[in-house]
This record gives structure tokens, sequence and C-alpha cells, in this order.
């Protein structure tokens, strides 16, 4: 249960005071997003972790001012893979041969089968696959701020070609998709501050074919 005591107290945070995450919270946070489920297990995304006041500063009107941003701690930048290529699925399967401390040849039809998958489609067709991927990311580490009592606030309130410019996330094969903004919420500022949560009933949200 301890874990929907967490989800009820968090919420998209619109106001913070500037309190700093400390960096052995943003690990744990990291490092519970670093587990995420992926498809294939590709992890096509990457995750940019901006904490420099300055960098925040050009940041912030290309998220709208939205005021989160430059009152936070950290934010991550969730930017997904601009396509798949033949190397990403060649270092993928190098690092399945590492941990699995396991020869080629035992990759070999895996590799064949995503490889003609993946490599046959757009960059466009990978791009939004990838932007999903990173999107699971994007819950996992919700959901791990909150166990670690760090407010977080998704966003897609932003302009990613200009936080892509900045970032240089072009040269790394990236586009940003998302943000989570990390700090502490301001209680006495954040019109959200206590609001009740607003979610669907499960009634409603839930469809189910049980055995009769
Ligand atoms: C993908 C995504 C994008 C969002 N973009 C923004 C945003 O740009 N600015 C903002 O203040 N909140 C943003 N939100 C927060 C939602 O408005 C919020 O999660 C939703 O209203 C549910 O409320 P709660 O998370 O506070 O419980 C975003 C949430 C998600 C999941």
């Amino acid at each position: 249960m301890q874990l929907i005591e967490h989800l009820n107290w968090r919420y998209a945070v619109k106001r913070m005071t500037g309190a700093k995450v400390p960096e052995e919270k943003v690990q744990h946070i990291l490092e519970a997003t670093r587990l995420s489920a992926s498809s294939v297990g590709l992890q096509p995304y990457k995750i940019i972790v901006v904490s420099d006041e300055e960098t925040k500063r050009k940041l912030s009107p290309l998220g709208m001012n939205q005021p989160q941003l430059l009152e936070s701690s950290h934010i991550l930048v969730f930017a997904a893979q601009e396509n798949i290529t033949a190397q990403h699925i060649e270092d993928y399967i190098a690092l399945q041969m590492k941990i699995k401390n396991a020869p080629a040849e035992n990759f070999q039809a895996y590799k064949e089968t995503i490889s003609n998958h993946l490599l046959s489609r757009t960059a466009d067709a990978n791009f939004n696959w990838a932007a999903r991927q990173a999107y699971i990311a994007l819950g996992t580490a919700i959901i791990a701020a909150a166990e670690q009592k760090v407010d977080a606030t998704p966003m897609e309130g932003f302009n990613p070609a200009g936080f892509d410019e900045i970032l240089g996330l072009h040269q790394l094969g990236l586009k940003s998709v998302a943000l989570l903004v990390l700090g502490y919420r301001d209680e006495a500022n954040d019109f959200l501050a206590n609001a009740p949560k607003v979610r669907k009933d499960l009634k409603d949200l839930i469809v189910r074919f049980d055995a009769a």
C-alpha cells in the first residue's frame, strides 16, 4: 500500500522552492529509471540532467517560462533517438554478450529478427517508437521520485527543437520528447498544493474479460 500513498502524495508541482535535491536521491531516481522496461530492451533514449543555473535560464523561455523550471533543482530531459541504426543493434548485442558472458552465435537469430524489424522502418517510425520507450522511463522516474519524497513535474509544454539546439542533442542523434522537473513544492505559492487528485474511477478506466 505504500506505493499508493506515494502516488497520492505526488502531484505535478507548479511552484518549487529552489531547494536542491541531494545527489544520492537524484542517483536513486536515475538508477530506477535505468531499470525501466523497453521494447526489445534497446533503451533507445538518453536522459540529460541539467542542474546548472545558466543552462536552466536559457531553457526557461523555451518552456513557456513555467516557473518550476527556474525554481527546480534538476531538469531531466528525456530524449529519444532520431533513428535506430545497425550500430545501435550491434552495441545492444555486445552488451548482452558481456553481461550474459555468452558468444555472439547465441544472439544471431535474435539480432536478425530485430534488425529486419527495426532497420526496415522509416526514421520517423523508429523515432516515434523510441519516444514511446522514453515515456515508459519517464513514468518510472515519476514514481521513483515520489518514493524519495522528491517532487517531480512531467512536462510536454516546451519547445523540443529549442531544447535540442541548446543542449546539442542533434549531434548526439537525439530529440527531446518530455521533461521531468525535480525539486521541492512551495506549498505557500502553489495553487495546486493540497488540491484533491482528479482521476477517473477504476470502473471507468478498466475493461475486464474475466471467467464467468
Ligand atoms: C506527459 C505529460 C506532460 C505534462 N506537461 C505538463 C506541463 O507542461 N506543465 C505542467 O505544469 N504540467 C504538465 N503535466 C502535468 C499534468 O497536467 C498532471 O500530471 C495531470 O493534470 C494530473 O495531475 P497530477 O499529476 O498533479 O496528479 C504533464 C503531465 C504529463 C504526464
